[in-house]
């Protein structure tokens, strides 16, 4: 089964997406930006979240009123970069639950080690997305997928900024039932395994750090 790819090819992302790129872009825009596009991403995201009518009063009469149905969604951050995608998406979804996972990619094998993990102990009947800028060689994003489902999450959504075709491939080839959100998909990974054409290291230019 081939895992669905929805890329958000919304001009307003497009333009945000296209200031982040720029190696001018200074820390506070580019988190900005970020979180700008994480709201966008988001409103995509939910597009089929259920719906439920609940009896409400308006000034001028009672209504069969649209509220969000079920329990809370659960967003999942893989840190440290996906705290820049969380802080727009909790701001669209001010109720979603919020776990981390901790990740990093060992240099030299690219493969990715966890080192923190705390997410909320009933996932099973919720919504999840976990968010994560850059799905590159897809190992990481993989990886804190798996380590979600093993924490009981069924129903999962995996939203980031830019992707590689190589790293949707190998994503896919784990969890062809998780689709896959991006504001765009670029060319190809250097041998660094960083996004071409990219927008470079997504966590330094986030926080400031390099
Ligand atoms: N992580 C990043 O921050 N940037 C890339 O291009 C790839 C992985």
């Amino acid at each position: 089964m081939a895992g669905e790819v929805h890329s958000i090819a919304h001009p307003l992302i497009q333009h945000k997406l296209s200031l982040m790129r720029r190696k001018s872009t200074s820390t506070s825009n580019f988190r900005a930006l970020l979180q700008e596009i994480a709201m966008l991403l988001g409103y995509e995201v939910t597009r089929d979240l259920p719906l439920e009518k609940r009896e409400i009063e308006t000034p001028l009469m009672k209504m069969q009123a649209p509220f969000l149905a079920g329990k809370k969604v659960v967003l999942i951050s893989v840190l440290r970069a996906g705290n820049g995608l969380l802080d727009g998406m909790t701001k669209i979804i001010p109720s979603a639950r919020v776990g981390h996972v901790g990740m990093y990619r060992d240099p030299k094998t690219l493969e990715p080690v966890e080192y923190y993990f705390r997410a909320p102990s009933d996932m099973a009947d919720r919504q999840v997305i976990v968010v994560d800028p850059m799905l590159a060689t897809g190992n990481s994003a993989a990886a804190a997928v798996e380590r979600v489902k093993k924490a009981g999450a069924e129903h999962i959504k995996f939203a980031c900024l830019l992707a590689a075709p190589e790293g949707i491939e190998v994503f896919h080839r784990h969890h062809p039932d998780v689709p896959v959100f991006t504001a765009a998909i670029d060319e190809c990974l250097n041998e660094k395994g960083y996004i071409l054409p990219g927008l470079g290291d997504a966590g330094d230019r986030l926080f400031g750090t390099k």
